[in-house]
């Protein structure tokens, strides 16, 4: 098992991850993705909207704004409970979230559901230490709201005061009917969404596990009520198939059900889908059936009619919803701890692998001309054709072997040299970066060979 410290180091020396703000001394738990993590960013969004918008039969998109009315965070309740319970060490003056610091303290102990005066409780009563120093005395827990903070227009008063979003399901919420009367889609149907979302975390960490700033990618599920249980079983396999499709050891992914005491008030099924991280089993993925509340808040807070009418049955009802909800930034960081790979080749040399499905691989191959001054031209020529569809590279620095070495560690899954009989034969060798296997192909089939790779 890779542990976090070799990810974080290679994540900054191969250009995934940098430190944000770094020329300024950082800005804690900020973070900026580089050329091979901008790349690995947009393929996970990509392989996420093809499985769940663009090859799913109910399934459309939408780009909603990050500012909304604040109206909306009343009605979804957000501005009186998106809180996290808030407690300081009277030592150090280190704050902590409470619910974590018993999780951590015992793992078997969920305190989902608990009030801030039970959390202090088991605090007190278990003698929980502070991480910090060890002491064993915590201030009363008080709920600390997650939204961040702005204001729009030129005053700086309370009228101007709005919230970047903590998620971005309330913006599928408030849109509901204008797209379902624009789509003339029947229930069940479902609206995707990608986007960023902010919370201000009491404590971010574990790299880019938790930050302030994160991007969503959501499902709202409209479905009947009473249907609403198959469709959350329905979508907790297809979020299961997504990751096993994509390559991640079954072994490393588990269904956490939430026991009917920890769900949420509006909740009559949730699971989070978790993966095994370098620090254990933690949340990757959250599905929950939602029933209908945020659609009922948002009617009667805005006093606009939400409901609809089944043209089959002349039914009219409120749809009830299911949502998978998880972060682009958790993927990532799930993908490099699955892939990141040493091998002891015959020569005792180490060969370091991404293994990565290639959908995702920054790189879906490596253009290599084997002498530079004799085969430039027709590399060239190869690279520019084949970039018209697929993210490629060029390289053409130090010898062969270097350059496979280069490629394997950041998960380049071809690498197509061009070489003495590439001219006269219109052939190249593909070199697979897990097998090491080399095969002979013409260069007019390279398109569909990359082609076929790259499904999942
Ligand atoms: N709309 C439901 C919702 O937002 P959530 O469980 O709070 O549910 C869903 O978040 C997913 O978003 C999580 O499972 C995780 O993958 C990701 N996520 C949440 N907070 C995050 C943070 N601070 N940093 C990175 N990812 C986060």
């Amino acid at each position: 098992m890779t542990t976090l410290e070799n990810i974080v180091q290679y994540a900054k020396a191969q250009g995934f991850v940098f430190q944000g703000s770094e020329l300024y001394g950082g800005l804690a738990n900020t973070w900026d993705y580089g050329p091979l993590g901008a790349l690995l960013k947009q393929n996970i969004k990509k392989a996420w909207i093809d499985r769940f918008q663009r090859q799913s039969p109910y399934n459309v998109l939408l780009d909603s704004s990050i500012l909304l009315n604040t109206e909306v965070w009343k009605a979804s309740g957000h501005l009186g409970g998106f809180s996290d319970p808030l407690t300081e060490c009277r030592s150090c003056n280190m704050r902590f979230r409470a619910d974590k610091l018993i999780e951590e303290h015992d793992k078997t102990t969920s305190p989902d559901g608990w009030s801030n005066e039970k959390m202090y409780q088991y605090l007190i009563d278990h003698e929980v230490a502070c991480p910090n120093c060890g002491k064993k005395d915590f201030l009363p827990i008080r709920s600390f709201n997650m939204m961040f903070q702005t204001h729009q227009g030129v005053v700086l008063d309370t009228a101007s005061k709005i919230y970047l979003r903590p998620e971005t399901a309330q913006g599928i919420f408030i849109q509901f009917k204008n797209i379902q009367r624009t789509t003339r889609r029947k229930v069940p149907f479902g609206v995707c969404q990608v986007g960023k979302s902010f919370r201000n975390e009491i404590t971010p960490g574990n790299f880019i596990f938790r930050t302030r700033e994160f991007e969503q990618m959501e499902l709202e599920f409209f479905c009947k009520p009473g249907t609403e249980i198959e469709w959350f079983k329905y979508w907790k396999q297809a979020c299961m198939q997504f990751l096993l499709d994509l390559g991640v050891n079954k072994q490393d992914l588990k269904f956490d059900d939430h026991k009917p005491e920890a769900l949420s008030h509006y909740s009559n099924a949730t699971t989070d889908i978790q993966y095994n991280f370098p620090w254990g089993f933690d949340e990757l993925w959250g599905i929950a059936s939602r029933t209908d509340f945020d659609l009922n808040a948002h009617q009667t807070h805005s006093g606009e009619n939400l409901t609809y009418l089944d043209p089959d049955t002349n039914e009219r009802y409120l749809p009830y919803v299911v949502e998978p909800s998880v972060g682009v930034e958790r993927l990532f960081l799930m993908f490099l701890s699955n892939g990141l790979t040493e091998e002891t080749l015959e020569n005792g040399d180490i060969r370091q692998i991404l293994k990565i499905h290639p959908a995702l691989a920054p790189y879906k191959a490596a253009i290599l001309p084997l002498f530079r001054k004799e085969h430039k031209d027709l590399a060239e020529k190869i690279y520019a054709d084949l970039s018209k569809h697929f993210d490629v590279v060029y390289d053409e620095t130090q010898n062969i072997g270097k350059r496979y070495r280069r490629q394997d560690a950041i998960g380049t899954y071809l690498c197509i040299t061009v070489d003495h009989d590439s001219e006269a034969t219109q052939t190249v060798t593909v070199r697979n970066r897990d097998t090491m296997e080399q095969e002979r192909i013409a260069i007019t089939d390279l398109r569909a060979y990359i082609e076929k790779t790259i499904e999942f």
